[in-house]
């Protein structure tokens, strides 16, 4: 056993760009015949010294060898990666890598580059894309032999982070990498991708200057309020109106084209007819703007035509080398006050601070500002992605996780794109900054809302629970609530445990918060005699000094001031609510400055707990209370209070754990599996798999099927009884027989060879009436497996998160009481032990009243292997083990039962956006 790094994200997804070193973007696709005419252009075009470097020689390639280049049928043979971009109208590759098998596991690899592109990291991000490819066709190494002056090619073999061993001979340099993605690989790879992510969002976020194409003459129109809004923000650049009919707009000065505008706009807003769009896109590539925020709608959420025009749009933004948020957008925000960036319609920007906020809804973008507003909640940056063509939600997190102005990130999410990348991100992300996110469509029709408004894919939630879960993403269910987290998140530090002091001049608030916090899993445990002793000194004899603090109603200021302190400064505090409900409204301005100050001396003594703050007057919201540099958050009810900080103390219990581990097994052959599902698939499609089948798969991974043979007569049955000792199950095997249980085919607890004889003679009998002799293997003959706990583990394939592993009780506690607990695949040794002490049948596994316990470490290994099946094996979509018993400790389980049904790969929903 061994841990090992989760697969490259090259591998996530078909991935059909990258994002290089200086922010641009490329496509990327594996070559084809039809590429032929233009990787010749591309080898002739390549400047003598290049070819040298590439072939060794100023020629130019061999027909013979450009037809094998634009042979990517077999990619276990060999495989070319073209990146390219449009030129001309035409998309043009600029940078060529390829691998050539050479034998045993092992690929000759060679890249060449544009001259016009060198220095943008293409030969790295080719060599890691190609080693994905290669390594996912069972090859292990790449070699490669480079002049020894190539000193950017030997440099690229180094920065990969692959293993790498090379030997000098006549002035060339003989290379060979080991493509196993190894820690250091995967961290590299992970780290370029965060940098140029970060960086092809800069433009979008912090543009010198930024053009409005579309800023129409009539006020009010939507081009036009992004101009007003631009201005009215005082965005710290120029901004340049587009309009080929005005010359000045809001007082400032039109230009009729693009390219008529000053050089050196790095955004442009569009909110041009659609029609227009994909060519406004080809002004900006010329006149070089660098990103785009394309606003105008009709894009995919409107049916096929908008769809095949989102596509045609996308193309074109990335053949040009740019990025793109949108479209059907409302824009962006950039607070920060060296940029003061308004590229929205929206009119209203909130305070600065720390939150960033991405919006899936367009309309509702402009309602979460203004609550935002209105709470006082500071933001960074606000984008609203619209369709999210281009800039994805992920690519968002990785501009947000560089961003030091950013201390929260809030997502509304609709759907999701490409939901392995988000899982890697998010578990990466939440460990320096939490995020927190609303999913809108828990319910079915929810989801069917949120399918067909934003043209996307809506996930099940099981599924999303699991991965907000496994990830640290804090789940917010409401808009109010997400702020009400963000809140507290953005100001305060982190509890360290889950003990919060209350305090309070009401009864009744004290004990609402009391209930909310006690039913969100915080504890409000009685203070010390210590504690109680530093309040008794100074509170009336009718307060109550233990946990909460009810101070009654004649509470003045100094009480406040001290009792907070107290509570702030005391052992066994981990957060502090602090209640204030004004008796007389002419004392509240005192009271509130008590608070602070108690706050303060609190502070100044070393207390880093969060405060939360409720203030139950008044009718407008609550306002955070300032105390310096520091904002505390105040919220209108103390459950508000209570639950965002029961969610923020969970995020701060995920984040104190050790990351957890995916491990691998030397003992697994995952070939052997895949070859048993692909000859099934092969043969008949999808289907089930046969016993023998099973049996294959699940011993290529080590997984304790119980013993047992198949016997093909009633004499051949009982001799194998006879062999594994009385009691015995029989079981049928037939091709086309799921669920032996229902249809009579299995006999359990026979003791006798006359009950052997007897149940195969039923079994097959019931089997005659449902398939025809020659689909009937025969009948199961195992050894009964005496005490020991039943439990079931199964995989569901979820269409967009991929492999779910399920685990519960086997029997009625999965069927009748539905007590099972899923995490997505890969799972690491953490989410197997949350898995395990995730079920409400827990207990049964840990020895309840006398009951011997189960072997939990046999379960976790198991978990842990059916986990590398589920992701090593993508042709299996569903498994069920069931039961699986699990014995004493040390004695092991046994998988008693096992289905295995497979279909080709692929034939599911492909994650949509990067
Ligand atoms: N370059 C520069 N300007 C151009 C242009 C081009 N290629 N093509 C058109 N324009 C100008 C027009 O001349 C016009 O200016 P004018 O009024 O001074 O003549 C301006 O762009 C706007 O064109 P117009 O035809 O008036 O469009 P519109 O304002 O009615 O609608 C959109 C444009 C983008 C607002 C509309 O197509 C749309 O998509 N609306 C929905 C937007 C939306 O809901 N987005 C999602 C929000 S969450």
């Amino acid at each position: 056993m061994r841990a090992v790094s989760p697969p490259l994200p090259a591998t996530d997804d078909t991935a059909s760009r990258a994002v290089l070193r200086d922010g641009s973007v490329v496509q990327l696709r594996m070559a084809a015949p039809s590429d032929h005419q233009a990787l010749t252009r591309f080898f002739h075009e390549l400047s003598p010294e290049s070819r040298r470097l590439r072939f060794f020689a100023f020629a130019e390639p061999s027909d013979e060898l450009l037809t094998r280049f634009c042979d990517s049928s077999d990619l276990s043979r060999n495989a070319t990666l073209l990146a390219l971009r449009l030129d001309g109208g035409d998309l043009r590759p600029i940078a060529v890598g390829s691998y050539f098998s050479t034998g045993d596991a092992t690929a000759e690899a060679a890249f060449a580059v544009d001259d016009r592109f060198h220095g943008k990291g293409l030969g790295t991000m080719l060599l890691e894309r190609l080693a994905a490819i290669a390594g996912a066709h069972g090859f292990k190494r790449f070699e490669a032999t480079t002049l020894a002056e190539n000193a950017a090619m030997l440099e690229v073999f180094h920065e990969s982070g692959f293993e790498i061993r090379s030997k000098s001979d006549h002035g060339c340099v003989n290379v060979q990498l080991s493509i196993d993605p190894s820690g250091a690989s995967v961290n590299a790879a992970e780290r370029r991708d965060a940098l140029a992510t970060a960086a092809s969002l800069r433009p979008l976020f912090e543009p010198k200057a930024v053009a409005v194409v579309g800023a129409s003459r009539t006020a009010g129109s939507i081009g036009r309020r992004v101009l007003r809004a631009l201005v009215a923000g005082g965005f710290t650049g120029p901004v340049y109106p587009i309009n080929p009919h005005a010359d000045e707009l809001d007082g400032v000065r039109c230009y009729p084209s693009l390219s008529a505008a000053p050089r050196g706009i790095d955004l442009a807003v569009v909110a041009v007819p659609r029609p227009a769009v994909l060519g406004v896109v080809d002004e900006c590539a010329t006149a070089g703007v660098k990103s785009l925020a394309v606003i105008t709608a009709g894009f995919a959420e409107t049916g096929a035509d908008g769809r095949a025009l989102q596509q045609a749009l996308l193309d074109n933004v990335r053949g040009h080398g740019l990025r793109m948020v949108g479209p059907n957008c409302m824009g962006l925000l950039n607070t920060n006050p060296r940029v003061r960036l308004n590229a929205s319609f929206s009119p209203i920007v909130p305070p600065s601070g720390g939150v960033a906020l991405s919006s899936q809804s367009g309309a509702l973008g402009m309602a979460i500002l203004e609550l935002a507003s209105e709470r006082g909640v500071g933001l960074s940056t606000f984008v609203s992605v619209g369709n999210k063509a281009d800039v994805s939600g992920n690519d968002l997190l990785q501009y947000w996780e560089a961003d030091p102005a950013t201390n929260v990130i809030l997502l509304y999410l609709e759907s999701f794109g490409n939901t392995r990348r988000f899982a890697r991100l998010a578990r990466r992300i939440s460990r320096k900054k939490p995020i927190v996110a609303l999913k809108a469509g828990r319910t079915r029709a929810g989801s069917r809302a949120a399918g067909s408004h934003t043209a996307a894919l809506a996930a099940s939630d099981t599924a999303v629970d699991a991965l907000f879960r496994q990830s640290g993403v804090i789940r917010a269910d409401t808009i109010d609530e997400m702020f009400d987290i963000a809140a507290c998140l953005d100001s305060q530090a982190l509890p360290a445990g889950r003990r919060v002091a209350i305090v309070t001049n009401a009864g009744g608030p004290g004990i609402l918060a009391v209930d909310a916090c006690e039913a969100a899993g915080l504890r409000v445990s009685p203070f010390s005699a210590a504690t109680r002793e530093r309040l008794a000194a100074f509170l009336p004899a009718e307060a109550s000094v233990g946990n909460p603090v009810d101070m009654v109603a004649s509470a003045g200021p100094e009480e406040y001031r001290r009792a907070v302190e107290v509570a702030l400064t005391a052992d066994d505090v981990d957060a502090l609510i602090v209640i204030y409900t004004p008796v007389d409204p002419t004392c509240s301005s005192e009271t509130l400055d008590a608070i602070r100050n108690g706050i303060a001396t609190g502070r100044a003594a070393g207390a880093a707990k969060p405060i939360l703050g409720c203030l139950m007057a008044g009718t407008s919201r609550p306002q955070p209370l300032i105390i310096g540099g520091e904002r505390v958050p105040v919220y209108a009810f103390p459950e508000n209070a209570a639950r965002a900080l029961a969610k923020v103390a969970t995020y701060a219990a995920w984040r104190a754990q050790t990351p957890g581990l995916f491990w691998s097994f030397e003992d697994i052959r995952a070939d052997d599996a895949r070859n048993v599902c692909r000859a099934a698939i092969a043969a008949d499609g999808e289907r089930w798999l046969t016993g023998d089948e099973t049996k294959t798969v699940l011993g290529a991974f080590g997984l304790p099927l119980a013993a047992g043979t198949l016997a093909r007569s009633p004499d051949e049955a009982v001799a194998l009884a006879r062999v594994l000792g009385f009691p015995v199950a029989a079981k049928l095997s037939a091709h086309g027989v799921t669920h032996k249980t229902d249809v009579g085919g299995v006999r359990l607890n026979l003791e006798k060879p006359s009950s052997v004889r007897r149940a195969f003679a039923e079994i097959v009998a019931c089997a005659r009436k449902l398939v025809s002799a020659d689909q009937i293997d025969g009948v199961l003959i195992q050894s009964m497996i005496a005490d020991g706990v039943e439990t079931m583990i199964g995989v569901a394939d979820d269409p967009l998160f991929g492999p779910l592993v399920g685990f519960g009780l086997g029997g009625i506690h999965v069927e009748v009481l539905g007590d099972v607990q899923f995490r997505v695949a890969p799972l690491t040794d953490r989410d197997v032990d949350e898995l395990l002490h995730g079920i409400r049948g827990l207990p049964l596994l840990q020895g309840y009243r006398g009951h011997t316990p189960a072997d939990l470490d046999a379960l976790r290994e198991i978990l842990l292997r059916v986990s590398r099946l589920a992701i090593e094996v993508p042709e299996i979509v569903e498994l069920d083990l069931n039961p699986v018993i699990a014995l004493a400790p040390g004695k092991g389980c046994r998988i008693v039962d096992a289905r295995v049904k497979v279909r080709a790969p692929g034939t599911r929903a492909t994650p949509t956006d990067g």
